[in-house]
């Protein structure tokens, strides 16, 4: 059984351990220190997946204003253990993450809350999920001095490189709408993976959810 649900404060130092030695070793995400991921998770979202018997990480993510852009938000340290991908994991997690935040944080007389995501220019495996497993467009590429972008990022001729991704109203909404509507987690047997459970939110909250992303 997997549960899925926003990062408790009580465990934030265990997710970040987990977040730091994944970030160390894969280098395809930023590697933050501690004090700046405990900021992003009081300003914003973390959200993980963990084994329920051994409490083991399993998958983390976040969504955290970004300062440089502040009409939109950024969904960043998306990480999936090796033993666990290609399951739909990484799909299960990001999917709720962004639902959850939509119908948090958007007020229905206004536009939606942009999100976006960057991708390394090699990591062709998070870019095809950015539009095939979450229905994000490619916007730009971008390309930063070695020295303006953190430290563990991979880098060639002294430059960082990558792509951005942004969320496509109403599609995204919609497409995760049309998935949670199928999607059984709260009585355990979801269609496609294994047993999944979410932490702190009910039947109800899930068709709330897919009415208010439908309008969006
Ligand atoms: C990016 C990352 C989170 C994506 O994980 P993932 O393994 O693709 O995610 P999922 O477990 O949801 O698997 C999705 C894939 O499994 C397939 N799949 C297999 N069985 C499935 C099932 N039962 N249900 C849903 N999807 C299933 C999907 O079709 C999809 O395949 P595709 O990649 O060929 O499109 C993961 O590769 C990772 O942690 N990479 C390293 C860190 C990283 O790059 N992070 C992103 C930085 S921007």
């Amino acid at each position: 059984m997997l549960v899925f649900g926003q990062i408790p404060s009580a465990i934030e130092r265990e997710a970040y351990q987990w977040y730091r030695g994944f970030s160390l070793c894969e280098q395809n995400v930023a590697s933050r220190q501690w004090n700046l991921y405990q900021k992003v998770l009081e300003d914003g979202w973390g959200w993980c997946a963990t084994t329920e018997d051994e409490d083991d990480f399993v998958a983390l993510g976040y969504l955290k204003p970004d300062e440089f852009d502040p009409a939109s938000w950024e969904l960043g340290g998306l990480m999936l253990a090796r033993t666990h991908r290609n399951r739909g994991v990484g799909i299960c997690l990001a999917r709720l993450m962004v639902a959850s935040f939509l119908v948090s944080e958007s007020d229905p007389s206004e536009k939606p809350i942009n999100i976006h995501a960057f991708v390394l220019e090699d990591n062709t495996k998070a870019q095809n999920f950015m539009v095939n497993s979450l229905g994000f467009k490619e916007t730009y590429k971008f390309s930063v001095d070695k020295k303006d972008a953190p430290e563990n990022l991979p880098s060639k001729n002294g430059k960082v490189e990558g792509r951005r991704y942004d969320i496509v109203f109403p599609d995204t909404p919609t497409h995760i709408a049309d998935w949670l509507q199928q999607f059984k987690f709260i009585v355990g047997k979801s269609p496609n993976m294994e047993d999944v459970m979410l932490d702190d939110y009910d039947q109800r909250d899930i068709d709330t959810w897919i009415q208010m992303l439908r309008a969006m």
